[in-house]
């Protein structure tokens, strides 16, 4: 049978395959586990990864991800928190994903924090800008800090100037734990 809607990872994925560019630069603001880090690796042969992590465990398994896969070259990794995207990450940069909440199979205390998201997400907006470039974020409002970030990013970006950013947000509408997605683009 024909799949009628796809989970937001699938449909996060869909929107960076059709944006990047093979030669594009990029930031995966939390690595975790590497999977998002991996499939961006794989649409740039020409291009980079810059993955953060604040966990010196993400980004073991990250780097162990990319390295079965042999793409360690397009990939750069950073223990730091994505607050200080600006400090570490060269630009030009066209797209940053985020992936909130805690690490899959780990310590669920270590969770991205709605204070830290925000700081973190107003320097996304100023790096891609600069590219008429795109932001991706798969948040979680089932759990507390998670409801929290989801209130801020509708805040955040219900407030873009519409002649400037599209802002595409998907939920389910009868399932309002389940996880969300924010896709938003500089059009000028
Ligand atoms: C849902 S997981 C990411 C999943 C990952 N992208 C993957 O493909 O496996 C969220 C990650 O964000 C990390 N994190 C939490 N706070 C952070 C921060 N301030 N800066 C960067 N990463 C952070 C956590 O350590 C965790 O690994």
């Amino acid at each position: 049978m024909a799949q009628k809607f796809f989970s937001h990872l699938l449909l996060a994925q869909k929107y960076w395959k059709d944006f990047l560019q093979p030669n594009d630069h990029v930031i995966d603001a939390t690595a975790g586990n590497g999977q998002d880090t991996l499939f961006l690796a794989q649409q740039l042969p020409f291009g980079k990864v810059y993955a953060f992590d604040v966990q010196k465990m993400a980004l073991e398994n990250t780097h162990l991800l990319i390295d079965k896969h042999h793409l360690t070259e397009r990939v750069s990794l950073f223990l730091s928190s994505h607050e200080h995207l600006l400090d570490f990450a060269p630009q030009p940069i066209r797209l940053i994903v985020y992936n909130l909440g805690y690490l899959p199979g780990g310590d669920k205390k270590i969770t991205t924090l709605s204070l830290s998201t925000q700081k973190s997400l107003c320097q996304a907006l100023k790096i891609i800008e600069k590219t008429k470039g795109a932001l991706s974020i798969m948040c979680y409002p089932g759990h507390e800090e998670g409801k929290k970030e989801q209130e801020l990013l509708l805040s955040l970006f219900s407030s873009l100037d519409p002649k400037l950013w599209e802002v595409c947000y998907h939920q389910w509408t009868n399932r309002l734990s389940s996880p969300t997605l924010f896709w938003i683009k500089r059009l000028v």
